[in-house]
């Protein structure tokens, strides 16, 4: 599987609970993203990233400019067409919305929905398959004993890193990954999105992701998005994007890049023995 293309064309977009006199949350913004290529996306808070992603991923409609995927303009498909597309996306909110009492094989499972039959999803439900798949996918994360724990019993980091372990078993061309790391700490969060690159990588999947450590993104991602206001800052490969860049970007919100960790590359991160709790969802 090859991952999608992606263009906005001058995408202007509102929220519909937004009051009038708001500004748009994305104003005016052009943008290519080829087939497996790894993007991310940085900014300060309220300079939407998330709605960007909801764009990319047509879960917001736009009021001006045009969505296209794989040379589409989803906007103007058919309903079956506009959800056939859609089932080429993976999407993980910030928060992954997992069902309490659910357990963690079964939330796993979900993801796979778009290529099960009616069938196979129920029988998925009562008698969980894949059983070997959806390990592996959660031993990637560092959570293979949490295979049957009941999702509400875990901690708010685990929560997340489930939410990026069902990337691993959707079907995607796609993976939109809204702030993966918030929940997790300095080392479990490189790791983390260490998984996410390489297994990317290997399906050759389209990946953006929006984060709050800039320092991840600009080691990590060969090219990261810089947005303010709803507007492209920057757009540059990570080495390139300096200190003054930085500065521009979070000006008057530079307690944003305080609160993130010092550099550190990828490899140098030693394997975690134990869990370390951030809290509970
Ligand atoms: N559901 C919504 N209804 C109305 N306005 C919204 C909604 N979601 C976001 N907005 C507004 O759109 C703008 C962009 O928000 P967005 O959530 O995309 O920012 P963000 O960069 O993801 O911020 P954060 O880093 O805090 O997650 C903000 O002004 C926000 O108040
Ligand atoms: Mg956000």
């Amino acid at each position: 599987m090859s991952g999608l293309r992606i263009e906005l064309e001058g995408v202007t977009a509102r929220h519909p609970a937004a009051s009038a006199n708001m500004r748009a949350a994305i104003d005016q913004l052009s943008l290519t993203i080829s087939p497996g290529e790894h993007v991310a996306v940085i900014g300060p808070s309220g300079a939407g990233k998330t709605t960007l992603l909801q764009l990319l991923g047509a879960a917001l409609k736009p009021s001006h400019g045009r969505v296209l995927m794989d040379r589409d303009p989803v906007w103007s498909l058919s309903t079956r067409n506009l959800q056939r597309q859609r089932g080429q996306l993976f999407y993980a909110p910030q928060s992954p919305p997992l069902p309490p009492r659910q357990r963690v094989i079964v939330s796993l499972l979900a993801a796979k929905l778009p290529e099960l039959s009616l069938w196979g999803s129920i029988r998925n439900l009562i008698y969980p398959q894949h059983v070997d798949e959806v390990a592996q996918a959660l031993s990637q994360f560092d959570l293979k004993e949490k295979l049957w724990e009941r999702v509400d019993r875990l901690s708010g980091g685990e929560r997340q890193r489930v939410g990026l372990a069902r990337a691993l078993l959707a079907p995607a061309k796609l993976w939109l990954v809204d702030e993966p790391l918030s929940a997790l700490d300095p080392t479990r969060a490189r790791q983390a999105i260490a998984t996410l690159v390489r297994e990317a990588r290997a399906r050759q999947v389209t990946l953006v992701t929006s984060l709050h450590q800039v320092n991840v993104a600009t080691t990590e991602f060969p090219r990261v998005l810089g947005l303010r206001d709803g507007r492209l800052v920057f757009d540059l490969p990570g080495p390139e994007v300096t200190q003054e860049r930085l500065s521009e970007l979070y000006a008057q919100f530079e307690y944003e890049l305080a609160q993130v960790e010092t550099p550190h590359a990828l490899h140098e991160v030693p394997p975690v023995k134990r869990e370390i709790r951030v809290g509970c969802a």
